[in-house]
């Protein structure tokens, strides 16, 4: 069965003090930390690049989930591998022609290869990259429509989730947008399984009580699914 995974998005913490925040949320219970990599071009928001997974790195040994909102992804997979990236997701939408080769060379630079899509884009479009034969071991689907923290969760991209896990009974699926305890349980039992969540653990007032509630709601859907 697939293991539940809660991954802060630090592109709610406080950016000044990456290190520290990254150190509290493993504290509160955090499997990962996911990193929010805008270009200001695939989406109208710039965020951070490689120095910062770099400079981050140094400071803990925690998986980052690296979640490329960028036109590009070619460009990045150097870089962010010599940075220590754990994860690389790059978008469906931004690699339409070159995805077998991303995934190829994601791997050779000792990353774990996913894909994410937005809202609109159908799940179809996903599925040849699951299936490859050096497949992507993990699929994003976008909650709300990218570039920004803290939007309303989209229910409708539940039947997305619901198609995956179906298909893929042991595939990483990650949800990304409005998680957090009046929505998790919708994604969990869609059978989501990696769930990001920004401003409603940040926001909290005890977010390791966010992070076990959510690790909770993914134990107990895969329980009864
Ligand atoms: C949005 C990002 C998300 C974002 C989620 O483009 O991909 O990771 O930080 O933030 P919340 O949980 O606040 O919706
Ligand atoms: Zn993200």
């Amino acid at each position: 069965m697939v293991k539940p995974k809660i991954a802060p998005s630090m592109l709610s913490s406080d950016f000044a003090n990456l290190a520290s925040e990254a150190e509290r949320m493993l504290h509160c219970g955090a499997d990962w930390l996911h990193m929010d990599i805008m270009d200001g071009h695939f989406v109208p928001n710039l965020t951070i690049g490689a120095p910062v997974i770099e400079s981050l790195r140094k400071h803990t040994s925690a998986y980052l989930d690296c979640h490329l909102m960028v036109s590009n992804p070619l460009d990045y997979i150097e870089p962010f591998g010599k940075a220590g990236a754990s994860g690389f997701t790059f978008h469906v939408e931004a690699s339409k022609d070159n995805w077998q080769e991303l995934i190829q060379k994601i791997k050779s630079k000792g990353m774990r290869p996913g894909v994410a899509l937005k809202p609109k884009t159908p799940i179809e479009e996903v599925y040849p990259l699951v299936e490859n034969e050096t497949p992507v071991e993990m699929v994003l689907v976008m909650t709300v429509e990218p570039g920004f923290g803290g939007q309303k969760f989209m229910p409708e991209t539940m039947d997305k989730v619901r198609a995956l896990r179906q298909k893929y009974p042991s595939l990483d699926i990650e949800v990304d947008g409005g998680l957090g305890p009046s929505t998790i349980d919708i994604a969990a039992s869609a059978g989501a399984n990696c769930i990001v969540a920004g401003s409603s653990v940040f926001g909290a007032s005890e977010p390791a009580q966010v992070i076990s509630l959510m690790r909770k709601s993914v134990e107990e859907a895969q329980k009864i699914n």
